[in-house]
């Protein structure tokens, strides 16, 4: 079922899967504020029945980040312009980057696992993407950087979070400070990405990855990735209750006793 197309988004659901491809191959998928509204709109729409949702995007690169001319004067073709943005109140200026990290957001939720699946470049914006899934699948040929601070800007779409969860505060602080690229091999050494495989193999290697996470059963997923959520927020006595909780609802579901 296509769920939506529009703004540079193509979703499609079939069955427990949707597939959210970036379809702006000839600008290296990079984002506008449209892309993040319909991004948005898809975490809204997805059916109930959604499990994992795959990100792809279109081309040689999953995505450049931030469209190049939104940080002109002229701005894109919207007029959209972060110079003219900066103009804003503080309220409006907080408002308008609200709604560009709802595109962000969702990704996280607990009833779906959600896959990056990167090839080429994830700079910017495109690798906050990126960050915004659960899991990375990475073509051998993937290049992460991030690359706001060295545009004078800071990493605003929700990524220090997940950059440090998953590398660390040394090197988010390193590769956020110096925009560098991280390369696919270092990417998997460092814990950024899950996975790393031959280019024409990415495909095939998420295809896998989606079979064995659909192999388990859903509530036992859903409250499992819960638990892992709150580990990096709760203390550790906040989590072993949880735990006990979360296995007491497992348990009674088990042996049908909710009933
Ligand atoms: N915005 C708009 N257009 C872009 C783009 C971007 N971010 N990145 C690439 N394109 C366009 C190019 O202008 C080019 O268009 P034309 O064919 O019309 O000239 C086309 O995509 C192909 O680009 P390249 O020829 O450069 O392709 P490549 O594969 O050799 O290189 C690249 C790819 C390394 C990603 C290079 O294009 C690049 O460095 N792009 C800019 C990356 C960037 O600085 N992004 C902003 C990061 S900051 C951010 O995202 C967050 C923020 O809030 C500021």
């Amino acid at each position: 079922m296509n769920l939506l197309e529009s703004d540079g988004v193509r979703v499609v659901v079939h069955d427990a899967v949707a597939t959210v491809t970036l379809t702006v191959p000839e600008r290296r998928n990079a984002q506008t504020p449209a892309m993040w509204r319909s991004l948005a709109e898809t975490g809204r729409l997805l059916p109930g029945d959604v499990r994992v949702v795959v990100l792809r995007g279109e081309g040689r690169s999953f995505s450049a980040g931030i469209d190049r001319r939104a940080l002109t004067p002229e701005g894109l073709d919207d007029g959209f312009s972060l110079l003219k943005l900066a103009r804003q109140t503080d309220t409006e200026l907080d408002a308008a980057i609200a709604g560009a990290q709802e595109a962000f957001t969702w990704w996280r939720r607990p009833d779906l696992v959600t896959i990056a699946a990167v090839q080429g470049h994830a700079i910017g914006a495109g690798f906050q993407l990126a960050l915004a899934c659960d899991l990375r699948v990475c073509a051998d040929d993937a290049e992460f950087a991030m690359r706001e601070t060295s545009l004078g800007l800071v990493p605003d779409l929700t990524g220090t979070h997940p950059l440090v969860a998953l590398v660390g505060y040394g090197r988010a602080v390193e590769i956020c400070a110096t925009g560098r690229a991280v390369r696919a091999a270092e990417a998997e050494r460092i814990g950024l990405a899950n996975l790393v495989v031959p280019r024409q193999d990415l495909d095939a290697a998420v295809a896998d990855l989606v079979a064995a996470l659909l192999a388990a059963p859903r509530d036992a997923v859903i409250e499992t990735k819960t638990l892992l959520r709150s580990a990096t927020t709760q203390d550790y006595d906040a989590q072993r209750a949880a735990e006990r909780a979360a296995q007491a609802r497992r348990l009674r579901d088990l042996a049908h006793l909710g009933e």
